[in-house]
């Protein structure tokens, strides 16, 4: 899934990234740092990123293994994302708040307000992904200002910054209702033609961009 567009990225993308991992586990910044076992930075590919997924916050499981989604929640992600022809390698995991909020509750505003201003929008301005997908309403909320994901699930949206975000429904949420892993599903199978007219989007404006030059 390698950029088309070719936007350079620097070679020393690896050790930025981690460095703030680094900074992430030994955080202070917020209460969140008081109960954690580990900070749960993300995980996946990070040059020429096509997808980032951002859930809420590492749940139980992921707080012991310093790694996002490989809980339950996380068996439900690498299915519906085999199905729609997604491979987790290629894709960057991350949530809204790096550490685990006490019995998984929702994370509080200000938790939110300083683990994304310290670590999230870092991570997107290193990594520059072509497309992020929301999963659950947290993380939708964060981007868009969106509150209803029955509104808002399954559609190419812009997050007040102008980034492409795609959102849809936390894969937890398939073990409150069942009906929902369809849904889930159809979501993601979205995904790679939406990817498709981006790539598309951004080489057409290249090749503009790039006859403006020469003709000027
Ligand atoms: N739920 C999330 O939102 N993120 C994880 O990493 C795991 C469960």
């Amino acid at each position: 899934m390698a950029k088309s567009g070719a936007k350079s990225q620097s070679p020393d993308l690896a050790s930025q990234i981690s460095e703030i991992d680094a900074r992430m586990k030994n955080c202070t910044l917020c209460r969140l740092h008081e109960s954690r076992t580990n900070a749960v930075p993300g995980t996946g590919r990070i040059a020429d990123l096509d997808l980032m997924l951002v859930g809420e916050g590492p749940g139980r499981n992921e707080d012991h293994e310093g790694k996002p989604f490989v809980g339950a929640g996380g068996r439900v992600l690498d299915s519906i994302l085999e199905a729609a022809g997604l491979d987790r390698n290629e894709i960057y995991i991350t949530n809204i708040v790096k550490c685990r909020p006490p019995e998984n509750r929702k994370p509080l505003d200000d938790e939110v307000e300083t683990c994304t201003a310290y670590y999230l929008e870092k991570q997107i301005e290193l990594l520059e992904p072509r497309l992020i997908c929301t999963l659950g309403a947290t993380a939708l909320e964060y981007f868009t200002g969106e509150t209803n994901m029955a509104k808002n699930h399954g559609k190419l949206l812009r997050s007040k910054r102008g980034l492409a975000i795609f959102s849809t429904y936390h894969p937890a949420a398939v073990f409150r209702s069942n009906s929902l892993r369809e849904v889930l599903q159809a979501d993601m199978k979205k995904i790679p033609s939406i990817l498709e007219k981006l790539r598309e989007r951004e080489y057409q404006q290249d090749i503009a961009e790039f006859v403006g030059k020469s003709t000027s």
